[in-house]
């Protein structure tokens, strides 16, 4: 083994926090912009906290430094010391203007942090990416959250090859220079961290709309884009506007600046960024039109725009102290984003959505190596830790203080939070204390719930006494972990149902519900007991309503039980989830060959439910859906994903031969009949179910399915429906999938997007043959390891959404992630970081996986010069 740098293994803990020694008050940035060197001046007022005694040091990160000057004067080389990863300065005082000088070299930049080109030298465009701590990269800075500054950032670049230049904050200003240069001036008037900084420069073309917020601020929005997809900006652009009226009117929160720019790049390495007056997009959450963007997509592009915008508030104007308060910006931003989904979709739907992300990405790495606390304790590299548990359990939190507060009071609460905190960096017990106070309530006992790593699990077991008609229900807690936790404050919204599915008032401690009949019950002890009173007959409880709390339930249901709640139910998610429950339950009938009790039961209510004109097509399709590969795992050890992949097709089997070949057919024809591709609730409920329909139909009919599938291919009107036939037709080996996958490929060869979705479409064949074809398929033409997207697109869904390719009993699988993941760490660290956690889990395969997977990550942890970032990851794992 060799030794690794120091700074490869220091760990970053929250108990260590100082208040910074040093701010920066104001700083002036002057760019001389080129594509393989680009100079930098940046002139920075300094404050000194005068508590402490720490001399000047500032990051900056591989910076070539051309010159240095303090207070007017340059420094001579005994006066600073630059070692590569940071700047110490002699002589700073309280006041002191620092001007450094810095070349960086942006077209080298495949790490896509910092200043780095996006596309090729000779059309591509200049951007930067900061967050958390890519400012350091661009300059000499107190790279950190509770820094904020005022910028003034003048960009000076060739006009001919970067017609636009774009920072954040307000334009000031722009002209000709000589030599057929340009310049242009921004001024931010609000300070901000160094990870909101960004600027934009090359060719572009934009969409502009006038905007006029409730306060009566002219705001100018503008979507840029290269001139192959300007086009596709403008749902992008309706969707911005939507997002602006509902925090007016949802969150009392306007826009701040006068312009609100908006920019699409294909070399992201996540999905956008929130930099103050001018986010950056991945293209795959901003672009869409109908031939190339599916209904998921076309949602998903909404709640980026929404979630980016929305951080304005949360997260630019109120920021993190450090970087373990990241959920209170992410859990926070995420949880307005469901909810303005919500509002402009569906919301069941859309809770069914999130439920489903949070247990197929957050409840695994919730029960792994990779576990860690809504806000961590420490970390080695801060991008390891934009994790599902930082984004979606922490929505989740934030879920349970809203409903805790109820609608109002949780307006209250926020309208304290960003008075209070407004231009500052903050912390997760500011904002409890803001909702609390608001509230004359105290929320800390919700801190519990930010300190530990573990998906808490909650038992349920009731008690009918008919003789005093009475219902106690018995609720549980318990987290895996160190004895000495506290109890976690449980919301659980519950109603009583009876055996004709009819909602019972409920009586609780001289609480009486009101309609519809639903109560929330604390449970703050680690076990209690609620006593409903008036209860005749033994009742069905629906408990967790809307899944009020990010927990497991454990209720000893029976499949009659669940199929009750699964025909009754009014809460849309507690039937999908009743749905959800049985369809497990019927997993197990299979995998244990027992009775078929709960198979039985599963399908014969949904055989009910098909024929119920009344359910929405949209939930229909969900709930025709059994719970996915990886959440089937979850429930067992000894993992064998191929034998899990292998019944829950025999699960969807029975399902499909009790619904019978002719009544798909039928309802399949009926939806098909239908052709329009507008994006309303109702067209994209039908071509959801129609999309179901088929992949059942297939497990009956498989030629008939192909064929119709085929069809479908050739007509479809837009991608969601061509998408879904090609699916159907390369999982299923259908003689028709190579001739459609070649028309595919022609057809995008110029559209990046939509060729990512045939790269993924291939690399989740099922089963064994899925290596072969992501071999194949790494010498397409179009395959590169420099573009995050595409990597995502080939080996992403390989590694992470195809568990039985992936998982190969030969451990072929594991040794090409490994050896794919050295050469992808040389190129872009984050990237190859995040792909790794697909490793995450292998203790619990069974034992020749579990020995294969071992080999081939202790191999790659031997490799030498592996980055920071690979190295966590990879360490956590392998614990
Ligand atoms: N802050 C971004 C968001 O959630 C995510 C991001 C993190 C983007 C780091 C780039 C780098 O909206
Ligand atoms: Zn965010």
């Amino acid at each position: 083994m060799h030794a690794l740098p120091e700074q490869s293994t220091a760990l970053i803990r929250l108990s260590d926090y100082r208040a910074p020694a040093w701010r920066v008050e104001t700083v002036e940035l002057d760019f001389d912009l080129g594509i393989d060197a680009s100079e930098l001046s940046a002139r920075l007022l300094l404050r000194r906290d005068p508590s402490q005694n720490a001399p000047l040091r500032l990051d900056g990160e591989n910076l070539q430094l051309l010159s240095i000057a303090l207070d007017g004067r340059q420094l001579p080389a005994t006066a600073y010391r630059y070692a590569g990863n940071g700047l110490e300065v002699d002589g700073a005082r309280d006041g002191s203007v620092l001007e450094t000088r810095v070349r960086l070299r942006p077209a080298a930049n495949t790490a896509l942090e910092g200043l780095y080109l996006s596309g090729s030298r000779e059309a591509g465009f200049l951007l930067t990416q900061c967050e958390a701590e890519g400012f350091r990269h661009i300059t000499f800075f107190t790279d950190r959250p509770d820094v904020q500054s005022r910028y003034s950032v003048t960009l000076r670049a060739d006009r001919a090859r970067f017609p636009v230049l774009l920072a954040g904050g307000n334009p000031d200003g722009s002209g000709e220079l000589e030599g057929g240069r340009h310049w242009a001036r921004f001024v931010d008037p609000h300070p901000k961290p160094s990870y909101l900084f960004a600027l934009v420069a090359g060719r572009l073309e934009k969409i502009e709309r006038d905007y006029v917020t409730a306060e009566g601020r002219a705001v100018q929005l503008k979507i840029w884009a290269e001139a192959d997809a300007i086009d596709r900006c403008h749902y992008a652009m309706d969707a911005l506007e939507r997002s602006m009226r509902w925090d007016e009117q949802a969150y009392g929160r306007n826009y701040d600046l006068d312009v609100f720019h908006v920019v699409a790049t294909h070399d992201f390495n996540m999905g956008a960024m929130e930099n103050k007056g001018l986010n950056i997009f991945n293209a795959k959450c901003l672009l869409a039109d109908p031939d190339s963007t599916t209904d998921d997509e076309y949602r998903h592009v909404e709640a980026v725009v929404a979630h980016e915008y929305f951080h304005n508030w949360s997260g630019n104007r109120v920021t993190c102290r450090d970087w373990f308060q990241l959920s209170l910006k992410e859990g926070l931003t995420v949880f307005r984003e469901q909810s303005f989904s919500a509002d402009m979709n569906s919301a069941p739907l859309k809770r069914i959505e999130d439920v489903s992300l949070l247990r197929r990405a957050q409840f695994p790495e919730d029960a792994g190596p990779l576990a860690h606390p809504v806000r961590p304790a420490q970390y080695s590299e801060i991008n390891n830790f934009y994790t599902a548990t930082v984004y979606e359990k922490g929505a989740e939190l934030v879920r349970m203080l809203a409903g805790a507060l109820g609608k109002n009071g949780f307006r209250r609460g926020m309208d304290r939070y960003f008075e209070r905190n407004d231009g500052r960096a903050a912390t997760l017990e500011n904002f409890l204390a803001a909702l609390g106070d608001a509230n004359g309530t105290d929320l800390t006992p919700y801190l519990a719930w930010y300190g530990q790593a573990g998906t808490p699990r909650l038992s349920a077991r009731g008690r009918h006494d008919a003789a005093r008609h009475e219902y106690t229900l018995t609720l549980a807690q318990h987290v895996a972990g160190p004895e000495s936790r506290p109890p976690l404050p449980i919301p659980v919204k519950l109603a009583l149902f009876t055996h004709h599915g009819d909602m019972l008032p409920l009586h609780l401690d001289g609480q009486t519900s009101k309609s519809p009949n639903e109560l929330v019950v604390a449970l703050t002890q680690a076990e209690q007991d609620f006593v409903f009173t008036d209860v005749v007959t033994a009742p069905v409880p629906s408990l967790l309503r809307g899944f009020s709390a990010p927990v497991i339930l454990e209720c000893e249901y029976t499949p009659d039980e669940l199929a009750l709640l699964l025909a009754h139910d009014v809460d849309g998610f507690n039937r999908w989830e009743a749905g959800q429950q049985l369809a497990a339950r019927a997993y197990e009938n299979l995998r244990d060959d027992t009775s078929a009790d709960a198979l039985h039961a599963w399908c014969e209510a949904l055989a009910s439910l098909f024929d119920n004109p009344s359910i929405d097509d949209a939930l229909l399709a969900d709930l025709l859906t059994p719970p996915g590969e990886v959440e089937l795992a979850e429930r067992e050890t000894a993992i064998d994903p191929q034998r899990i992949h292998q019944l829950r097709q025999d699960l969807q089997q029975r399902l499909a031969e009790r619904l019978g070949a002719d009544a798909l057919h039928r309802r399949y024809q009926a939806l098909a009949a239908h052709t329009s591709i507008e994006l309303d609730a109702l067209s994209q409920a039908r071509r959801r179910l129609k999309r179901r329909a088929l992949e059942l139909l297939y497990l009956l009919d498989s030629p008939e399915a192909c064929r119709l599938a085929a069809a479908q291919y050739r007509s479809a009107p837009g991608m969601t429906d061509r998408l879904a036939a090609l699916t159907v037709l390369v999982r299923g080996n259908a003689t028709q999938a190579s001739a459609a996958l070649l028309d595919y490929r022609e057809r995008y060869a110029d559209n990046a997007l939509a060729l990512d979705k045939w790269f993924a479409v291939q690399a989740q064949l099922p089963g064994e043959p899925a290596l072969e074809r992501v071999l194949l398929l790494e010498r397409d033409a179009a395959f590169t390891l420099k573009n995050p997207n595409r990597v995502q697109a080939l080996l992403g869904a390989f590694v992470r959404g195809n568990p039985s390719g992936f998982h190969r009993i030969d451990g072929a699988g594991y040794r090409l992630l490994a050896e794919r993941l050295t050469k992808l760490d040389t190129l872009n660290p984050q990237v190859a970081a995040r792909l790794a956690t697909a490793f995450n889990g292998w203790q619990r395969l069974e034992p020749l996986r579990r020995e294969a997977a071992r080999a081939a990550i202790v191999e790659l942890a031997r490799h030498d010069g592996l980055s920071r970032n690979l190295t966590e990851i990879i360490g956590s794992v392998l614990n």
